[in-house]
């Protein structure tokens, strides 16, 4: 087994930065105290309070149909889980999509509840007011912004569905304007989500911010999964890009049917987990 150093201090924004180029980012997804306690001991550089709450939490078909206050509801939870983590709340569609002008105040919010920053996925114009427009209004109030471009689940139904992105010339233009332009507003990391392995290889080497791969190859600084995925607790869809570090879905089953067992056999509780008067 290989020795992982494990960093006790909070990272800040700038010591993400500068890890570019020297060891790998690794980032999870969390939605809750307990995990955000497990992960926080475990190591990881970055906590990312995902939209995909909609999804492996919540049931929702749709990240762009989860709500401000519950993505605020588990950020705070997660960052009471969490003090030695650097916590990043994901800007559901509802807090600067439906309305670019309110972004700021929706931001502050995750703020006040202890995130160390946001992430904002890339967005077609909203009435004249796109991406760039919000990246510049909360970078210029002192948030750490995290851009999210590729594959942007919020907005999927306008790229043509669950698809890599970039795959055409004209595409991957565009997702290296994107890139260039998000790290010229001041992102202190850039999330690649479903991009071909080489551009994204392309897009990390022209950056002086660290990418972050969900689905975009090994040539990017560092690696997100969804927690759900990678303890394989999820599995309705699993995307190519998933590596399961474990099978807790049989675990939990195993132990509820144990417990089940017990209980109807008689067998759970005994006298010793019991109460005398
Ligand atoms: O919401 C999420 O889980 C995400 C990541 C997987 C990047 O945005």
């Amino acid at each position: 087994m290989t020795n992982v150093k494990i960093q006790m201090t909070k990272p800040t924004v700038q010591d993400i930065l500068q890890r570019k180029g020297k060891s790998k980012l690794v980032m999870l997804t969390c939605y809750d105290y307990s995990f955000a306690g497990l992960l926080d001991s475990s190591g990881v550089d970055i906590i990312l309070v995902g939209d995909s709450l909609a999804n492996v939490v919540l049931g929702l078909k749709e990240t762009r149909n989860v709500s401000f206050s519950e993505m605020l509801n588990h950020t705070r939870a997660v960052v009471k889980g969490a003090p030695n983590s650097l916590v990043i709340a994901d800007m559901p569609f509802v807090s600067y999509q439906k309305n670019p002008l309110k972004c700021l105040d929706y931001a502050k919010k995750f703020m006040a509840a202890g995130a160390g920053g946001v992430k904002i996925e890339w967005f077609p114009y909203v009435s004249g007011r796109g991406c760039p427009y919000v990246v510049k209004k909360l970078i210029k109030n002192g948030i750490p912004v995290m851009g999210h471009i590729g594959l942007t689940p919020q907005t999927a139904h306008l790229l043509g569905g669950f698809k890599v992105q970039g795959r055409t010339p004209d595409s991957a233009r565009a997702l290296l304007a994107q890139a260039k332009l998000l790290e010229g507003l001041g992102v202190f990391s850039l999330v690649l989500e479903c991009i071909p392995v080489k551009l994204a290889g392309k897009i990390t080497a022209g950056l002086t911010i660290p990418t972050i791969s969900c689905g975009a190859g090994p040539y990017c600084d560092g690696q997100v999964l969804v927690l759900y995925d990678m303890l394989g607790l999820y599995d309705k869809i699993r995307p190519r890009f998933v590596r399961r570090y474990g099978r807790l879905d049989n675990t939990v089953k195993s132990a509820v049917k144990r417990f089940i067992r017990d209980v109807r056999g008689r067998h759970y509780p005994s006298l010793k987990e019991s109460f005398t008067a």
